[in-house]
């Protein structure tokens, strides 16, 4: 299977669907290696007048290391019907299992970023920003119960999309 470049503007997808309902597989790359897991919250648009992908991770997965050592991570965006294989990158972790080997997924690297095989559409991002969730930012207060109960906030990161690679059906 193969991939091939195109336009960011071109690409047309729901991010509500793409990411909340099918899932998507981020990851983390740093010159020690690369750690994926699945995610769900998170988006892509426009930030600072830069096409821009958005994501949420705790800082206790394993991935949450590379994600702050590296300078690029990518988000993979799985396509419908994609749950039950991509089990492994969100009920185990990196420091435990080897989920490529575990889930039969093939990593592969674009300029060394690396991705499934398996997706249907990946974002290659250059992080350009990072930060905490803090309670402060909740104006909703249920927030912070419904999702935070041990206070493990969130780090968001904002990737500049520098590439989007689409499978060649
Ligand atoms: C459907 C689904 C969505 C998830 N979304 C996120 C997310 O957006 N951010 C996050 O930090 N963890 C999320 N997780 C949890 C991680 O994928 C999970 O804890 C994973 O095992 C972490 O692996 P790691 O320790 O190798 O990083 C999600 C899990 C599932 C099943």
């Amino acid at each position: 299977m193969s991939f091939e470049k195109i336009n960011v503007e071109d690409l047309e997808f729901s991010p509500v669907k793409a990411i909340g309902e099918n899932w998507g597989i981020l990851t983390g790359c740093s010159e020690e290696g690369f750690n994926s897991m699945t995610v769900s919250w998170g988006s892509a648009g426009v930030l600072w007048s830069k096409p821009a992908v958005f994501v949420f991770v705790r800082p206790g997965r394993h991935t949450f290391k590379f994600t702050e050592q590296g300078e690029y991570f990518s988000l993979a965006l799985m396509g419908e019907g994609m749950h039950e294989k991509m089990a492994v990158f969100g009920k185990k972790s990196g420091r435990d299992v080897d989920k490529y080997a575990a889930s039969g997924f093939t990593a592969l690297n674009e300029d060394g970023v690396f991705y499934p095989e398996e997706a249907d559409t990946v974002f290659i991002c250059k992080k350009i920003a990072a930060t905490f969730i803090t309670p402060d930012w909740f104006i909703d207060e249920s927030i912070d119960e419904k999702n935070y109960p041990n206070k493990d906030y969130h780090r968001m990161y904002v990737g500049e999309i520098v590439k989007v690679l689409k499978k060649v059906k």
